[in-house]
């Protein structure tokens, strides 16, 4: 059998497959079957910032850093402290998940301004978490807001919290950035360890009937995988920081390609809340069939193997992508 160990913020992994931050994850339970079947790490669901007691945390400092972004992480405050547990259940999480199982617990803070709640990193560190995932999900949508201080906001976010802890540090972005390769050095050159590419937001329907406004969430179809192995085959040579894909990893041919684009690890949540925690064992033990039939004895050269530096055609990636897909008529006739 092929070896697929990997690497992933400084730890050894036994594979390429994490078990991304969903409700799987909430429970110790289910984290011990994921173990079981396989997987080599795993996100825990995210304290969210408005989870955080602001009050004991620095809510001062917040206010003064960014009037115009608190009032809309206070408003979730109540309704949002008990999600997983609340803040001093989540700390009792990743104490019990380390003890579960023996492989690395990565936990998830979610929010995007830096304010005192960001403290709650070294909590988290000292809960024993092996990394931490920080989620910055941020909807840019006030139009006195500029591209550029959103960017310093996430900045400042990763500066602060990697200034509080030893743990290595991922941070997963969206892909909703004017200048993306732009964004990931600096925050290469904040100190993220990683970068996990890309959330997903999920986007709200409307009920002409009820005229409400719905929070829906889809799970991800294998088609969105495509945006992420493009950008991952861009950035993997511009930032040192080790490259997670999250979004449509649903098969074992999906992580490979996760590797070959230059990604270090592949995570999936959709497929196994679609499938069960065993097509885990599915999708690894179709990744080391593939990799034996090609004659690869390891995972680890294909690491990047087809990111941009590295194919025939570099463009693929880029605008020529697009031209070639409409000249070739893959359109079929439209
Ligand atoms: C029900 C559900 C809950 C999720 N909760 C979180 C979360 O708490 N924090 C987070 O960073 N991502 C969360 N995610 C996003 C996943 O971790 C993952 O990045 C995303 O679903 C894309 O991967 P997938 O295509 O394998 O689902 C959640 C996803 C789902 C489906």
């Amino acid at each position: 059998m092929a070896d697929l160990t990997t690497t992933y913020l400084g730890m050894t992994l036994k594979n390429p497959l994490i078990a991304s931050a969903s409700p799987l994850s909430a429970s110790v339970e289910t984290i011990r079957q994921m173990a079981d079947a396989g997987v080599a790490a795993v996100v825990l669901p995210s304290l969210f910032e408005e989870q955080v007691e602001l009050r004991d945390l620095g809510i001062h400092d917040a206010a003064q850093a960014n009037q115009a972004m608190l009032p809309q992480a206070l408003q979730h405050i109540p309704e949002m402290k008990e999600y997983n547990q609340g803040a001093g259940g989540y700390l009792a999480h990743i104490y019990q998940a380390k003890k579960a199982v023996n492989i690395p617990i990565i936990a998830s803070l979610n929010g995007y301004y830096s304010g005192g709640w960001v403290q709650y990193a070294r909590l988290i560190e000292a809960a024993g978490a092996d990394a931490l995932e920080l989620n910055i999900y941020h909807l840019a949508t006030k139009p006195h807001v500029t591209g550029a201080e959103v960017e310093q906001m996430y900045l400042n976010l990763v500066r602060s919290v990697k200034d509080k802890i030893r743990i290595p540090v991922a941070v997963k972005i969206s892909p909703y950035f004017s200048a993306l390769a732009h964004t990931a050095v600096q925050l290469d050159q904040a100190g993220a360890d990683g970068l996990v590419l890309f959330n997903r937001f999920y986007q709200p329907d409307i009920d002409p009937e009820t005229e409400q406004i719905i929070p829906t969430l889809d799970l991800s179809g294998a088609g969105e995988l495509r945006l992420r192995l493009r950008w991952a085959g861009i950035l993997a040579q511009y930032v040192k920081a080790d490259l997670a894909v999250t979004g449509g990893v649903h098969s074992g041919l999906d992580i490979l390609k996760c590797v070959l684009a230059g990604g270090s690890v592949a995570m999936v949540a959709s497929a196994l809340l679609e499938h069960g925690v065993e097509h885990i064992s599915t999708m690894l033990s179709d990744l080391e069939t593939w990799l034996d039939v090609h004659g690869h004895e390891a995972l680890r050269p294909l690491h990047g193997k087809l990111s941009q530096p590295h194919v025939a055609d570099p463009a693929a990636f880029e605008r020529a992508n697009y031209m070639h897909v409409l000249k070739a008529g893959f359109l079929g006739g439209y």
